[in-house]
């Protein structure tokens, strides 16, 4: 019998990341983007995509014209980015959130850009308002004034329903996986057990990760945007210009540093 030991979230999870079409969400996200840009006269120059991940944001951003950056705190999901990004002048960054900080090249000057993105609930993964709060922070400090920010997180609706008990699974010809969720009422926070299978020549590897995520109310998000000094500009339903309702499982907020 082999021991299956739980790796750090995203180690492995990264080279099948995109093959499970989990990338897709970037693109969808890129696409409402276009439209909160028009919404809001926003003209993006220098990005940088916090969280992110496996770079297929970074991608459409480079290819619309815009100086990026990346960063990320999983070097697997990181080393994904780098090949897919290969040949472009990308800067990819291996920090954590809550509290990062980056430099120009040479010196001490901190980075600062004109659009900042999280994707993908990434935001989720900070389990205490504290974090998630120095994290608004440390964004509102590496955008230039008038620049924006714009995320997408889950909502406790999501984490209790999508999450809450349930068992997911799937496969494709070289990968199978199993995802078991539970949910936390009292703390809002949801466990993914994560079993992968990839099939490597004849042989079949198994990894096993746990990704903790959790919850905020939407009021209480926009009030810690709005204490590091942001301007919330919209508050939505994910993927609409519509308020999040009771049953709403991602919104979006778009911000700007005033
Ligand atoms: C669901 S994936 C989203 C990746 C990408 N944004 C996308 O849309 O495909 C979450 C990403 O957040 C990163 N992440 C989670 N917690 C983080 C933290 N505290 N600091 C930096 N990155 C983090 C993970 O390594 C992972 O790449």
């Amino acid at each position: 019998m082999t021991e299956n030991k739980t790796v750090p979230p995203y180690s492995q999870l990264a080279r099948v990341y995109d093959l499970m079409g989990a990338d897709d969400h970037s693109i969808m996200m890129t696409e409402y983007c276009l439209r909160i840009f028009k919404r809001f006269h926003i003209k993006p120059v220098k990005v940088l995509d916090l969280c992110c991940g496996t770079g297929t944001a970074l991608k459409i951003f480079s290819d619309w014209g815009c100086t990026v950056s990346g960063l990320d705190r999983s070097a697997a999901m990181l080393g994904i980015a780098a090949k897919k990004l290969k040949g472009r002048r990308i800067k990819l960054y291996q920090k954590s959130l809550p509290k990062f900080r980056l430099f120009e090249k040479r010196g001490r000057k901190e980075v600062r850009f004109d659009l900042v993105t999280c994707f993908y609930d990434s935001l989720n993964y900070l389990t205490t308002q504290r974090d998630l709060k120095t994290a608004f922070r440390s964004v509102y400090e590496h955008l230039e004034s008038g620049g924006w920010f714009i995320f997408d997180m889950y909502t406790e609706a999501s984490l209790r329903i999508l999450w809450g008990g349930q068992i997911y699974a799937g496969a494709l010809d070289d990968i199978a996986w199993i995802w078991r969720n539970n949910f936390q009422k009292r703390r809002k926070t949801a466990e993914c057990e994560t079993t992968c299978f990839v099939k490597t020549g004849e042989k079949w590897d198994r990894f096993d990760e746990l990704h903790v995520e959790r919850a905020y109310e939407n009021e209480k998000i926009i009030t810690m945007l709005k204490a590091v000094g942001f301007v919330v500009k919209g508050f939505y339903k994910c993927h609409t210009f519509r308020k999040p309702g009771k049953k709403t499982f991602r919104v979006c907020g778009v911000a700007q540093k005033p």
